[in-house]
């Protein structure tokens, strides 16, 4: 399997830097993830690696929302619904998970954590930075 590991990327980036910090140490985790995952290991054996990013990210979501709330932005409630979507999403999928079970499909499996990460933090994440420097410089032309 060619690697699915994810490198950071400037379209990652919202320029705040406690948001940023913890999208990296999450890629970081994901990619450990991808890692085990890609070697085939057995379940049981990277489930806590899946616990530990799901409770970072969890974390890291309510982070986000207080910094959202500080900067009394605009789309505040839109944005934590759509937190609270992603982490009942994922309970749902980690609750279909059997350690003592090899799962049927490593690369889907590793599609899907990936866009459950990174998705958010492009398309939503990115509108906060869109927020914050608005008429400063314009984002889209980046
Ligand atoms: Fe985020
Ligand atoms: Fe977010």
């Amino acid at each position: 399997m060619t690697t699915e590991k994810v490198e950071w990327s400037p379209t990652f980036d919202t320029e705040l830097r406690l948001v940023d910090g913890e999208h990296q140490a999450l890629v970081i985790r994901l990619n450990g993830l991808i890692e085990q995952l890609t070697a085939g290991a057995p379940t049981a054996q990277w489930l806590p690696a899946l616990d530990g990013l799901i409770q970072h990210v969890a974390d890291h979501f309510a982070h986000e929302e207080r910094v959202m709330e500080n900067i009394s932005y605009s789309d505040y409630i839109p944005h934590r619904d759509i937190h609270r979507q992603l982490l009942k999403e994922v309970a749902q999928f980690r609750q279909e998970l059997n350690p003592d079970e090899p799962i049927k499909d490593t690369l889907a499996t590793i599609r899907f954590l990936k866009f459950w990460v990174l998705r958010h933090v492009v398309q939503e994440d990115m509108k906060i930075k869109k927020f914050v420097y608005s008429g400063v410089y314009d984002i889209e032309s980046d």
